[in-house]
């Protein structure tokens, strides 16, 4: 390792590091993916199961994903190695981590363009005036458009990268501290008007109802999966910004609060969104387009809607940008330790290979080999395609081993020391490492079980459609 502990980045407080973390958590999941799969997969019960995952398997991995970091002080590839005997292969999930998490990026990127691209229409008012039909094609014109996608996926990266450039407390740390409370404070605005609305109390009934009868075995996969996901797990990420917390930190609590933090923000997405899908009678199951064609179509319909709209896709692209950063840092970071580059130069270089590796994503809507071709070979446009891979079997996977590594193969000392010395502290270590140890490995497999269709899928209930 090129450079010493000594030069290591470190959050500037807690607070710092709570607000970078939560940036990294709230992200497009919240506010683009989470509506559109609770409207696909019938809205309550979905929401109960995805609340029981966050709290059973995504918490307890999150935990463990934090203390690798702090242990080790690391980037993921040498903190695996820092933790484990020489020579052993768990250093294969950090460069799992670093390859997930430049994937990812790659094409949260295009999404997060199609953000910019909304904000700035709103902005110059070009959403202004539309009917509902025009308003619809609009986001059909975006998808298929190789301009608009590269062009906003280039600026993204571009303004992602110069914030990583900027380093841990200089850059992260300060982005964070204002783009979190402007995320929060636009998000209460939205509330605020979604609660006026006639749609508001259906969509509270939507949302938080469990119906039993709208469950199926592919929803609570999508539920498990979601919550590695949202929580941005199993990339390394909250390993590495846990490498820059002190050791004084408590990594329960701080946890715990992320994970609620993130959980709030999705459910009041959720009901931003809904009231506005039941007052304008539209489909609770519109797919990825719901954010992009409900928002523009309703607003332009309220007083101050155009107001709304720009403060909805800024909010949009506040929460894709702050963890757009913690995706890039795991690369980063990993550059910057394992081959001493300076971090000007590790982002510049990052940012060209993601601005490259994302192109094929850009195109994914444009028709041609990256959208038909594809779909003809793999079922799959390109985008599609990267997305499924991460998300259903590299998260998991890696998420699975995170747990296997602190549960069952670091040192017990080097777990024990992590945690609060309190009588309070051993109770909370005992529950956490009995559900790392058995609840998060087995629940992972099923879902791999699952996946592979070893189990047949409509073993929980209704086919899925
Ligand atoms: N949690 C982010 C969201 O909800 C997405 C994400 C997944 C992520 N893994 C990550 C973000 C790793 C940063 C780092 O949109």
């Amino acid at each position: 390792m090129a450079t010493s502990t000594a030069t290591r980045g470190q959050w500037g407080s807690r607070m710092g590091f709570i607000m970078a973390a939560t940036g990294s958590a709230v992200g497009l999941g919240n506010i683009w993916k989470f509506p559109y799969i609770t409207g696909q997969n019938g809205g309550g019960l979905f929401v109960v199961i995805y609340l029981a995952a966050i709290a059973l398997v995504g918490l307890p991995i999150m935990i463990a994903e934090i203390m690798i970091g702090r242990a080790a002080q690391a980037s993921p590839v040498g903190a695996f190695e820092g933790l484990s005997k020489p020579g052993s292969p768990w250093s294969l999930i950090g460069y799992l981590g670093v390859a997930t998490s430049t994937i990812v990026l790659s094409y949260y990127s295009i999404v997060a363009g199609w953000s910019l691209h909304y904000a700035w229409l709103s902005l110059t008012g070009g959403l202004s005036g539309l009917d509902v039909d025009a308003i619809g094609n609009t986001f059909g014109t975006v998808h298929a458009s190789p301009g608009i996608n590269i062009g906003w996926h280039f600026v993204f990266i571009a303004i992602t990268s110069s914030v990583v450039a900027g380093g841990v407390s200089g850059g992260i740390e300060r982005a964070s501290k204002i783009l979190m409370p402007a995320l929060f404070l636009l998000m209460s605005v939205l509330l605020f008007d979604a609660f006026s609305q006639p749609g508001f109390w259906p969509a509270v009934k939507f949302v938080f109802q469990p119906d039993a009868s709208e469950i199926s075995a592919a929803a609570v996969l999508e539920a498990v999966g979601h919550s590695f996901f949202t929580l941005s797990l199993g990339m390394g990420a909250m390993l590495t910004y846990g490498s820059y917390l002190p050791k004084d930190t408590d990594i329960v609590k701080t946890s715990a609060l992320i994970s609620v933090l993130d959980t709030v923000i999705a459910l009041v997405a959720c009901l931003v969104l809904f009231p506005v899908i039941f007052t304008f009678g539209m489909q609770p199951q519109a797919g990825p387009g719901l954010v992009f064609k409900s928002i523009p179509i309703a607003l332009s319909q309220v007083t101050g809607g155009r107001f709304l709209s720009i403060a909805f896709f800024f909010l949009l692209f506040f929460a894709a940008l702050s963890s757009a950063i913690a995706m890039l840092e795991v690369a980063a970071s990993t550059l910057i330790d394992r081959r001493g580059w300076t971090r000007k130069r590790t982002c510049a270089v990052m940012a060209g290979v993601t601005f490259v590796l994302g192109i094929p994503s850009a195109l994914s809507g444009a028709g041609g080999f990256f959208e038909v071709g594809m779909e003809k070979t793999f079922g799959r446009s390109f985008f599609d395609l990267f997305d499924y891979l991460a998300t259903n079997w590299a998260l998991p996977l890696s998420a699975f081993f995170m747990a296997i590594f602190v549960g069952w193969v670091i040192p017990a000392e080097r777990r024990r020391a992590e945690f609060a010395d309190t009588n309070a502290g051993r109770v909370i270590y005992t529950v956490w490492l009995t559900t790392l140890r058995y609840v998060c490995p087995v629940a992972i497999f099923v879902l791999f079980l699952f996946a592979t269709g070893i189990l047949p899928e409509t073993w929980l209930g209704k086919a899925p459609e």
